[in-house]
């Protein structure tokens, strides 16, 4: 029998920290219930003290999700501690992860801490932690930059502190497979007790080499990983979750160990993160890119038609990849509808159905074949939970080679209930548009990022457009799809609004209540 690595999956703690990936309550929520269905060990759904909404993003997942672990991740300071329990205290099964530094260069200048200061800290975090739960997780950050005598020292004391999983992050993704092999043989053979923790890797992807070295450190005797959807994450990001998951069970010759990951859920997570995030895979990326099954070149396509094994290491179906998926269109009803969205792993409500079917039939409207992608637009624009104080009743645009492009804009105040048209000039028809929009709203938006991709096939396919925009220093995303790409530029532009306003409404009614001082961990 293979032993069993035990999957983290960090992509709303994490994964959640890199640029353009973060995350509302309900989106959290969505991803969490995705996670949960493809057989993660652990969620680690937030660092409490962070923000009010990292607290409450915790606390509901832990409601939520009963089935997996949730943790919550903690600095060592008393503080962190109690709040990560408090947005625990509710889940069924419940971890505190927390964290310190141990390499030199984060102690001389990060912490100004010297080693016996920092193993003092650590050491009194896992103790205090263990009053609130049996479950316990020591990071020691950098592991892989700090002195390994040392670090040896604060494993084999934290474990005798009672913590029950040991990290050894490569926090800048700086070491390389050999290495961190050597690096927990050494821990295995140096520390003591290390029989009564599991060795959990956490790897970032800077050299490119997150998943080689978790591997590695699986060789070596870890069985805990500790990964993200899609790769996301700081900077170049942390090792991708489906790439490890794959890697182990089609190289299971080499590499005998079991995750509880249910693959065929993996594509599904990959398109649910995409969709939330806005930030889409490369089409090339491993398991999940557009590209990671396709043949283009006539003699693997030949072959594949022959015997997939030819060019196939893994079926597309093994990832939930559907090679031929069903078709829907104007004629499909609501019953058709449900199926094809139970198949997609989306248990509908009576109303939410009815909701979505209403969307759909005027996109079938618009359209000869309806796709999964599609369907899952749908879902995006419909049942987002910001309440939408505005809302577009119509948009014009112009523009050519010789005309200054305008824009003529018609939006709903859900407030006041009354509808105002602005008209506005810009550098072409989408600039014109959100000038409109920003008369009308009374907001200034700076645009920082926009893009549009075509999210399904040919002609009258459905467009989705992603902004980010910039409200008085504070950004926000909006997206929205459509067949019109103004239509679906403006409503991205006005669900980006409605979150702004909706944010300061929510910062007026906490009376401007800040959150601690933090100092965000990677
Ligand atoms: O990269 C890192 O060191 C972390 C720890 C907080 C686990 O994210
Ligand atoms: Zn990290």
């Amino acid at each position: 029998m293979s032993e069993r690595v035990a999957v983290f999956d960090t992509t709303l703690r994490d994964g959640e920290q890199s640029p353009g990936c973060s995350m509302n309550l309900e989106e959290k929520l969505r991803m969490a219930r995705q996670l949960d269905a493809l057989g993660v060990d652990i969620i680690e759904a937030g660092f409490p003290i962070a923000s009010d909404d990292d607290f409450a993003a915790v606390r509901e997942v832990a409601r939520t999700c009963r089935r997996p672990i949730i943790a919550a991740l903690c600095r060592t300071t008393p503080e962190d501690i109690e709040r990560g329990w408090e947005a625990l205290s509710e889940a069924e099964r419940p971890r505190i992860h927390t964290f310190i530094a141990t390499s030199d260069i984060h102690l001389q200048y990060k912490l100004q801490k010297s080693r016996e200061e920092t193993l003092e800290m650590a050491c009194n975090a896992v103790r205090m932690a263990k009053r609130f739960t049996d479950d316990v997780e020591f990071s020691a950050e950098d592991a892989t930059r700090s002195d390994l005598d040392y670090l040896c020292q604060v494993i084999e004391s934290v474990i005798e502190e009672g913590a029950t999983v040991v990290n050894i992050p490569d926090t800048v993704g700086y070491t390389i497979p050999s290495e961190y092999h050597h690096i927990i043989t050494t821990l295995k053979q140096k520390v003591r007790n290390i029989d009564r923790a599991v060795i959990s890797v956490h790897c970032h992807n800077d050299l490119g080499l997150a998943v080689a070295n978790s591997l590695a450190a699986v060789a070596a005797g870890a069985r805990q990983i500790e990964c993200t959807i899609n790769g996301i994450g700081e900077r170049a990001g942390n090792a991708s979750l489906e790439e490890i998951v794959m890697a182990l069970r089609v190289r299971k010759d080499l590499m005998p160990f079991e995750s509880g990951i249910v693959s065929e859920e993996i594509f599904r997570s990959s398109q649910a993160l995409s969709n939330i995030t806005g930030v889409h895979v490369q089409p090339n990326k491993a398991i999940v890119g557009k590209n990671a099954f396709a043949h283009e070149a006539g003699i693997h396509q030949h072959g594949v038609l022959k015997n997939r094994l030819t060019y196939e290491i893994m079926t597309p179906e093994s990832v939930g990849v559907k090679t031929n998926s069903i078709v829907l269109g104007k004629h499909s009803g609501r019953h058709a509808l449900g199926k094809k969205y139970e198949e997609m792993g989306y248990d509908l409500s009576r109303p939410e159905l009815d909701k979505a079917y209403k969307l759909f039939t005027k996109l079938a409207d618009q359209k000869k074949e309806i796709f999964e992608e599609d369907l899952l637009a749908i879902l995006q624009d419909g049942f987002a939970q910001i309440p939408e104080r505005y809302k577009l009743r119509a948009v014009q645009a112009t523009a050519g080679t010789s005309t200054l492009a305008t824009a003529l804009v018609t939006l709903n105040d859900t407030k006041s209930d009354d509808a105002s048209t602005g008209t506005a000039a810009g550098d072409g028809p989408v600039n014109a548009v959100y000038e409109a929009i920003d008369q009308l709203t009374g907001l200034k938006g700076s645009l920082i990022d926009y893009t549009v991709r075509s999210i399904t096939g040919g002609t009258d396919a459905v467009g989705e457009v992603f902004v980010h925009v910039e409200f008085d220093g504070t950004s926000y995303t909006g997206k929205a799809a459509s067949t019109d790409i103004v239509d679906a530029s403006a409503r991205a532009y006005l669900n980006a609004v409605n979150k702004a306003l909706y944010s300061r409404e929510r910062k007026k009614a906490l009376g401007g209540e800040k959150s601690p001082a933090i100092t965000a961990a990677d």
